[in-house]
């Protein structure tokens, strides 16, 4: 026990899921529970697991795939399905004699984690801003190279909405895109498209409803002598509608762009864990979604061997890897349940399948990748760094700094922006600059932060969705870099204003004389914890305050992983302008600078909604509980995020889809333009969703309409602009409209017009029927709205199916 806990000691220093559990032996816990698993979800009577057919896209790999596992002994159908020790955050077990190697399995969406000689792209959150299809896919493409490069065979990457943001408080909402299923949709199907061309498996994550970090895993209390006070995972209890016009929307987009595996959350749904939840997983993914590949379990989200196995799960993660800490359930486990016919031996053949076909279709198998060689996270038996290999690209570097540019969200000027060659500059806080003690200081998964310390600038949330930095270049360093050509005298304060001896002086002294002062200010968050409220980190209220009394051109950039509060000071006339850069990655200063002199006109809009105070969004958007089994109602439905501040009356700060630019632009011409019906040619795997009058030919992604609209610069500067379609479908407690199209319109000089253009889908038109359990297109009379943000729609017409 004693060594035990010691070898849990070492974990949580390496691997931060440990430090969520006290670093308690938790696998005696789950094994306690093996036989049960509670809800009504985990029925495989009622859902039976579908057997894989390689669906569209797989076929010649399917084959190949079979061909392969039907050769395969028992044994080694339970090795490949279960996790073993290795150097990236998973590995599947090798079949050597046919040729299959141990896969690599590693984190995480914004980059190889942990991984030097890799790039820290832009979060998420930060690419979601930029509202263009191209840079997402781009990201995703650069992203998925180095993580071929690195020797990694499935990216544990995109986050498709899970969460998807149902509070502002939840801690690593950051990782995925939008607050929204259909932009989040468009950006999971890009994110998937890129990673899938760079030759490297993909893992649409977390499935399904994890909204929040608290009482995500397992928790008991520990006195030193034995362990008590069990809690279960939270339940995210939600309807059926919920489920499929919200939660399900994103995934359904990753499996039509071809993941290649889904990850199945921690979090229980209904009452039944997810990773054995035969509803969500044989029936809704696999049935439904007609999804062909692989589910893994989030590391630790298994809680059983037999239900896990009937009920959907494919690959047990990590299986033995961390010493079996997690929970190793399978293995030679599973073998024994085969061999005495307690588990169907055709179904973890299956499971080998699912595993494999997306490894042949990727061409794998042909073109072996190197082996993973530096070790960060993997067992503390293998700790050791093994090698090291430089995979960055200076293309990665350019487009970093490229989405850096396009997603800075401009939500004030007053007129102090773009910098007019400004010759004094002052600069405050922390978060201009880099930690002293290292840009990777924070840990290896960027955890180890304390919230309200100086750590410099902020360019990644924390946990397993961070990346190190290679480099930095912090706003300071591009600022000082620009100031040099106008020959500018340019000070900063970067010492923390709350203790620091003196900063408040220097501070009092610096900024009357000063031409303008860019204050810089940020708040992170990780996963394993929610935050407890939308305050901005450490003494950036203190340095607002000052910032205000001493300055009246106070230009803000805020670093965040979500909303912050800004209501003390947001209307104070000193505050000239209001810049959100998100997390840019390592290329933050120099994504920006060109942004706030002008170089380039901001075009980033809010990917959620800013709301005023976390009393404005859905009660109860995290639940706090000492409960043995943690229930979360969804009883806000699909109204989270601007659908609810939409339907309740409630302004909030900046609305979804909101940014400004220094040019202004036009709206024109609305044109539902019908003749243009189109067959779906963007599902590489189809779906099995039904929907109303299916002939055997329409699909429910048809285009059935495009709308059109001119977009004409009506100021003085080149200028891009993401123009957005919402729509309002017909019906008793529909929302009051929703997001089903965005155009980014790039580049467009003073006087200049551009078509912006929005193929609408059957389904972007169409409820679930929780009745007759299909998709339908409602009668009535549909509003079509577009414009630039969510409020802010000077173009409507109406559509009226016929
Ligand atoms: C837990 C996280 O929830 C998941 O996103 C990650 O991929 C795994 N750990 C592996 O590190």
């Amino acid at each position: 026990m004693v060594l035990a806990r010691a070898i849990l000691a070492a974990l949580c220093a390496t691997y931060p899921a440990f430090a969520y559990h006290n670093g308690l032996d938790i696998t005696l816990f789950r094994r306690d529970l093996n036989s049960t698993d509670g809800g009504t979800y985990g029925d495989s009577t009622q859902w039976p697991a579908p057997l894989a057919n390689g669906g569209k896209a797989w076929a010649a790999a399917f084959a190949k795939a079979n061909a392969t596992a039907a050769q395969m002994t028992v044994e080694e159908l339970a090795n490949i399905t279960s996790g073993v020790i290795g150097l990236c955050s998973g590995e599947t077990g090798a079949v050597t004699r046919l040729g299959i190697p141990q896969l690599c399995l590693h984190d995480g969406p914004i980059g190889a984690r942990g991984v030097h000689g890799s790039s820290q792209f832009p979060a998420g959150v930060t690419v979601a801003a930029t509202w263009d299809r191209k840079l997402i896919y781009a990201r995703a493409r650069a992203m998925g190279q180095e993580f071929r490069d690195q020797g990694v065979h499935i990216a544990l990457a995109p986050v498709t909405g899970g969460p998807l943001g149902r509070t502002p408080l939840d801690g690593r909402a950051w990782e995925g895109f939008f607050a929204d299923p259909y932009a989040c949709g468009e950006a999971s199907y890009q994110s998937v498209a890129g990673l899938t061309d760079a030759g490297v498996a993909t893992v649409a994550k977390h499935w399904i409803a994890y909204e929040q970090e608290t009482s995500r895993n397992l928790y008991f209390d520990y006195d030193g002598v034995s362990q008590a006070a069990v809690q279960l995972p939270i339940s995210s209890n939600l309807d059926d509608l919920t489920m499929h016009e919200l939660y399900m929307w994103s995934f359904a987009e990753a499996v039509r762009a071809g993941t290649s595996h889904v990850m199945c959350s921690y979090n229980r749904i209904n009452d039944t864990h997810s990773c054995s939840n035969a509803k969500g997983l044989n029936n809704l993914l696999k049935s439904e979604l007609n999804f062909q590949g692989g589910v893994i379990s989030d590391w630790g989200g298994q809680w059983n061997s037999v239900p896990s196995a009937e009920n959907g799960l494919d690959i047990a993660m990590p299986g033995e890897g961390f010493l079996a800490a997690l929970g190793d359930f399978w293995g030679s486990t599973l073998a024994d349940l085969i061999n005495n016919g307690t588990v169907s031996e055709v179904l973890v053949r299956d499971k080998a399948v699912r595993l494999l076909t997306p490894y042949y279709y990727l061409g794998q198998d042909i073109d072996p990748l190197p082996s993973f060689v530096y070790n960060t996270i993997g067992s503390p038996t293998l700790n050791a760094t093994s090698g090291y290999r430089n995979v960055q690209k200076p293309s990665s570097a350019e487009l970093i700094k490229e989405i850096g540019s396009a997603s800075v969200t401009l939500l004030k000027n007053t007129g102090s922006l773009p910098l007019k060659h400004p010759k004094r500059i002052a600069v405050l806080g922390n978060d201009a600059t880099n930690n002293v003690l290292g840009q990777n200081a924070c840990g290896l998964g960027n955890s180890a932060c304390d919230l309200t310390n100086l750590n410099g600038t902020l360019t990644t949330g924390g946990g397993s969705g961070s990346a190190l930095a290679p480099y930095i270049i912090t706003p300071l360093d591009a600022l000082l870099k620009r100031a040099i050509g106008d020959s500018a005298e340019i000070a900063a304060v970067v010492a923390n204003s709350n203790t620091t001896i003196g900063a408040e002086d220097a501070i009092a002294s610096l900024l009357p004389d000063a031409d303008v002062t860019l204050v810089f200010l940020n708040r992170y968050s990780a996963e394993g914890a929610d935050v407890p409220d939308l305050e901005i980190a450490g003494d950036g209220d203190n340095l607002m305050d000052l910032a205000v009394t001493y300055s009246s051109n106070v230009v803000v950039v805020i670093h965040t992983t979500g909303v912050v509060n800004i209501e003390k000071w947001v209307d104070n006339p000193n505050v000239t302008a209001i810049l959100v850069a998100y997390l840019p990655g390592q290329e933050a200063g120099s994504g920006l600078v060109p942004v706030l002199y002008g170089d380039i006109a901001p075009s980033g809009k809010l990917p959620w909604t800013w709301g005023k105070s976390v009393d404005d969004y859905p009660p109860n958007g995290v639940t706090y509980t000492d409960a043995y089994s943690p229930q979360a109602n969804f009883t806000e439905g699909v109204f989270i995020d601007y659908r609810w501040f939409d339907q309740k009356g409630i302004a909030p700060r900046y609305e979804f889809g909101y940014g400004l630019s220094y040019t202004t632009f036009g709206y024109s011409n609305l044109i539902v333009d019908e003749g243009r019906w189109a067959k779906d040619d963007t599902s590489v795997m189809e779906t099995a969703e039904p929907f109303e009058m299916f002939d055997g030919k329409n699909s429910l992604y048809d285009v059935l309409f495009t709308v059109l609209a001119t977009i004409t610069n009506t100021g003085n500067v080149t200028g891009s602009e993401a123009a957005q379609l919402y729509i309002s479908i017909p019906g008793d407690n529909q929302p009051v409209r929703q997001l089903r199209g965005f155009d980014k319109i790039k580049d467009l000089a003073p006087g200049d017009s551009a078509i912006a253009s929005f193929p609408v889908r059957r389904k972007d038109v169409s409820s679930w029927s929780v009745v007759d359990q299909y998709w339908f297109v409602p009668s009535g009379s549909f509003v079509i709205s577009v414009g630039g943000s969510s409020r802010n729609l000077p173009l409507n017409t109406t559509w009226t199916p016929q």
